[in-house]
């Protein structure tokens, strides 16, 4: 279909719909302007991040992003549903064949919303959840009294141990029979290591209660082969497809076929109306994409340079957290260089890295300061770099962390970021 602009007819390309932009909000154009310079100039080390492909672009793009589609392919709402109930039927079939589950819902809008789908296909407010604590690297929908979760759910939580910085299972055993939650929630937004999930379904049968695998950051490596899959331990797994994944963003839940009534409940209509059906295509491609070997290969990659990145952080005099990783996050403890978690994070800015503080498991220092640092290999590995380059990230993120006060240190680690990041731009 093609929408008409008055002033130059049909708007169909990439090119046109650009121009049409410059000529309705040129105010908003130059912001997107100056946010695509700001990228090519930057390396983007945010775990959560990654580049969408065109594939995935073009999907969001497409006619699917006007289509009204309450419900569930075969039972909507509205009338013309027949090709997104196609398009959705393929997202559905693609993600049930790449994790091997039983049941999968398309349809959250987020990490978040998916996680509240979850909770509400499984527990009533004021049941109790045993979840990783967020000071030990749980997700804001672990129990944060800001979140919806905090606020309806009881939570109590457990952590990882000091001397190790691995999750503490004797601990986690031990509160759930404490407890006696409805649900064990594992998974988190730092932690670099993959759960025991058959030991997390163990304790979750021992207690009778329910296992949620919060499994947004690593989903992609899962659905490689990179990383142990949760599904068949899990009674839901929460995913998310906007992050190593590659596609929209957007949440992905996968069920027993038990719970698949429930759960597509959860998300329509409890907790969403209409689905965007031009992210559930774009799902219906990034899932195609990776179940490529291509796909397989960049998973492997992305940790392979984690690990790289790791072990140069702890040459620099950082300690990460387990000793390295087996995903694509590293989260290292800075206080060894003298400096704050914050003030590792304004600096590698100001020189084009962009990481994040994180407090750490037993962190001493407020949350606004924090002893951490969090970082992720999606991004770059989807733009092409590989070892050799992870390896000199390290030492530069080590040079701004030792020596970054110095004016010539910190200028020469920028001059050098902007060369690798303009060398690897747009390389997807
Ligand atoms: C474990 C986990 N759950 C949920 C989320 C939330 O995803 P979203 O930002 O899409 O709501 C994240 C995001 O970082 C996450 O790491």
């Amino acid at each position: 279909m093609t929408v008409t602009d008055a002033a130059t007819g049909p708007v169909e390309t990439t090119e046109a719909r650009s121009a049409a932009l410059h000529r309705a909000d040129p105010q908003l154009a130059d912001l997107l302007a100056a946010e695509a310079e700001r990228r090519a100039e930057t390396v983007q080390l945010l775990a959560g991040e990654n580049l969408t492909g065109p594939a995935v672009l073009a999907a969001l793009t497409g006619p699917l992003i006007d289509k009204y589609a309450e419900g569930y392919p075969g039972r909507r709402h509205h009338a013309g549903c027949a090709l997104a109930d196609a398009a959705e039927l393929l997202a559905i079939d693609r993600a049930r064949e790449l994790f091997a589950a039983p049941h999968a819902n398309v349809q959250p809008r987020s990490g978040t919303s998916a996680m509240l789908a979850a909770y509400a296909a499984l527990l009533r407010p004021g049941d109790v959840v045993l979840a990783m604590s967020l000071e030990h690297g749980g997700h804001l929908s672990c129990g944060s009294r800001a979140n919806f979760s905090g606020r309806w759910f009881d939570f109590v939580g457990y952590g990882v141990r000091r001397e190790d910085g691995l999750i503490d299972l004797d601990q986690v055993r031990e509160l759930a029979l404490r407890y006696r939650p409805k649900a064990i929630v594992a998974g988190s937004i730092s932690y670099p290591r993959h759960p025991d999930w058959a030991a997390f379904r163990e304790i979750a049968d021992e207690t009778d209660a329910y296992l949620v695998a919060a499994a947004a950051q690593t989903t992609g490596l899962i659905a490689a082969g990179v990383a142990p899959s949760p599904v068949p331990y899990a009674d839901v797994t929460v995913a998310a497809t906007h992050k190593l994944l590659r596609g929209p963003r957007g949440g992905l839940l996968l069920c027993t076929a038990e719970l698949a009534e429930r759960v597509d409940r959860a998300v329509f209509p409890f907790s969403q109306g209409g689905a965007a059906m031009n992210e559930v295509a774009g799902k219906a491609v990034a899932l195609a994409e990776a179940s490529t070997p291509a796909y397989r290969a960049y998973a492997h990659r992305t940790v392979a340079g984690a690990r790289v990145l790791a072990a140069g952080l702890a040459q620099a005099g950082a300690r990460p957290l387990t000793g390295g990783t087996d995903t694509h996050l590293v989260t290292a403890d800075v206080g060894p260089l003298g400096v704050s978690g914050a003030e590792a994070e304004r600096r590698c800015a100001a020189a084009g890295l962009l990481l994040g503080k994180c407090a750490l498991p037993y962190d001493e220092a407020p949350p606004s300061e924090a002893s951490g640092i969090r970082l992720g290999t999606g991004t770059v590995t989807s733009q092409g770099m590989g070892e050799p380059e992870l390896a000199e990230i390290a030492g530069l993120i080590g040079r701004l962390l030792v020596d970054g006060t110095n004016v010539r240190v910190a200028e020469g680690v920028r001059q050098r970021v902007r060369e690798l990041a303009r060398a690897f731009a747009g390389r997807r």
